[in-house]
């Protein structure tokens, strides 16, 4: 199984106990008002880049990852980039809202000031906080590549730190991994605190590096991902994934909580991707109603039978997967990945939360 495919495996999640009623709970922004961003003194001009495949802009090698193959990448840039969609991705988007460019995935980086000066972005798709099935940087190493950055060569400077913002994104590859190697419904509630434990330790490492501000996404509703609402027809979610989802998150808005309080800041901002996908799921496109889908959970890009993948071809080098005629139709790009167009409707609804970025 071309594990790459599908980062967000997920088939079977076993809870029975956890919580409902938690799901959407977590940080409904303050609608700000819109001050100028010229009034604050803090402006970011660097973006660092760590987690999975909601993020990842490039990092997973040509010969391995599915968003390297067409057809990823037709609407932007108009082949396969690495990026796991049609187009863009989170990261496009909160680069764009900071007024940077995308920065270059840490694979392409050569030492030399040039090429970081918008960042740098470590994130790599089918990674977690742990070993997940694909065998490749969890964010503790993406951190590490970060920090010897920084103190071995001396690419960043505490000032440059300073006028940053770190975006982390953790989307479920670790509970894929739960449920393909063990999957015990005891285990559940354990597995998710040391999923958001470890994700604290990171956080923290971020700030302690020197980055001023850092931005993690809450999961999104895996429950409603096309690869769970693939047996309901794409026309319901499952509530008990999105229950796990509700815990884990419930956990994380504690942590980010403590951190800033223990830091004596605002640095941490969570960004709920759980309220913003049913946000939109709800209204079917964006609230300005300037984004339109029929059916929000039915995908784009879809293998026609199991064990087949969007961009999965046969020995012969036929198509095994049919794609949708119009991608800005679709949020779901493939089993588990949000279309340019769908993270276009989520970054509508996170723009308020972004503001707070900058607060102190
Ligand atoms: C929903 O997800 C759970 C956990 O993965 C699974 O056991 C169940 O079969 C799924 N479907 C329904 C209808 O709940
Ligand atoms: C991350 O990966 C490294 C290298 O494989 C490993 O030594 C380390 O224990 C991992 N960290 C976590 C938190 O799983
Ligand atoms: C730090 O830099 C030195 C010299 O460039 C290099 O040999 C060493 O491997 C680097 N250390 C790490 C941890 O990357
Ligand atoms: C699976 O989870 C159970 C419950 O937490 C735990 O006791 C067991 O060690 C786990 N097994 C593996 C292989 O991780
Ligand atoms: C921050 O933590 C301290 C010490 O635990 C506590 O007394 C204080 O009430 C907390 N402040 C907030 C805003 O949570
Ligand atoms: C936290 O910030 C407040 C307001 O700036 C300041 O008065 C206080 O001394 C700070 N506390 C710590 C522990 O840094």
């Amino acid at each position: 199984m071309e594990i790459t495919q599908t980062l967000l495996l997920l088939p079977t999640l076993f809870l029975f106990f956890l919580l409902s009623g938690q799901q959407g709970l977590l940080v409904s922004a303050a609608h700000r008002h819109h001050t100028p961003r010229h009034l604050f003194d803090w402006q970011p001009t660097k973006l660092f880049v760590f987690g999975d495949s909601y993020s990842d802009t490039g990092n997973n090698r040509k010969s391995e990852a599915s968003s390297w193959k067409y057809p990823y990448g037709i609407t932007f840039p108009g082949k396969p980039s690495g990026r796991f969609s049609d187009g863009r991705v989170l990261t496009d988007f909160l680069a764009k809202f900071i007024g940077v460019k995308s920065p270059l995935p840490y694979r392409f980086r050569k030492i030399g000031v040039q090429h970081l000066k918008y960042g740098v972005n470590f994130a790599h798709g089918g990674t977690g906080v742990f070993k997940t099935l694909v065998l490749d940087p969890n964010m503790t190493t993406q951190i590490d590549f970060f920090q010897n950055l920084i103190k071995n060569d001396s690419v960043f400077t505490p000032k440059d730190l300073h006028f940053s913002v770190a975006l982390v994104t953790v989307s479920g590859n670790d509970y894929a991994t739960y449920v393909a190697t063990n999957g015990s419904v005891q285990g559940w509630q354990p597995f998710i605190t040391s999923v958001v434990n470890q994700l604290t330790v990171n956080l923290k490492r971020i700030y302690d590096l020197g980055v001023n501000k850092i931005v993690v996404i809450a999961l999104e509703p895996l429950g409603c991902l096309p690869q769970s609402t693939a047996e309901f027809s794409f026309q319901k979610c499952n509530g008990t994934e999105n229950a796990l989802v509700g815990f884990h998150n419930l956990l994380l808005q504690q942590a980010v909580a403590k951190l800033n309080n223990e830091t004596n800041s605002s640095s941490f901002l969570i960004l709920d991707l759980y309220t913003s996908f049913t946000s939109v799921f709800k209204n079917k496109g964006d609230l300005a109603g300037s984004i339109k889908f029929e059916n929000p959970l039915r995908p784009c890009c879809v293998g026609v039978s199991s064990g087949y993948y969007c961009g999965s071809l046969d020995a012969n080098g036929a198509k095994k997967y049919t794609i949708c005629q119009n991608p800005k139709s679709t949020f779901f790009w493939d089993n588990s990945h949000p279309t340019q167009q769908g993270w276009r409707a989520v970054y509508s609804t996170l723009r308020s939360t972004l503001e707070e970025l900058y607060t102190n």
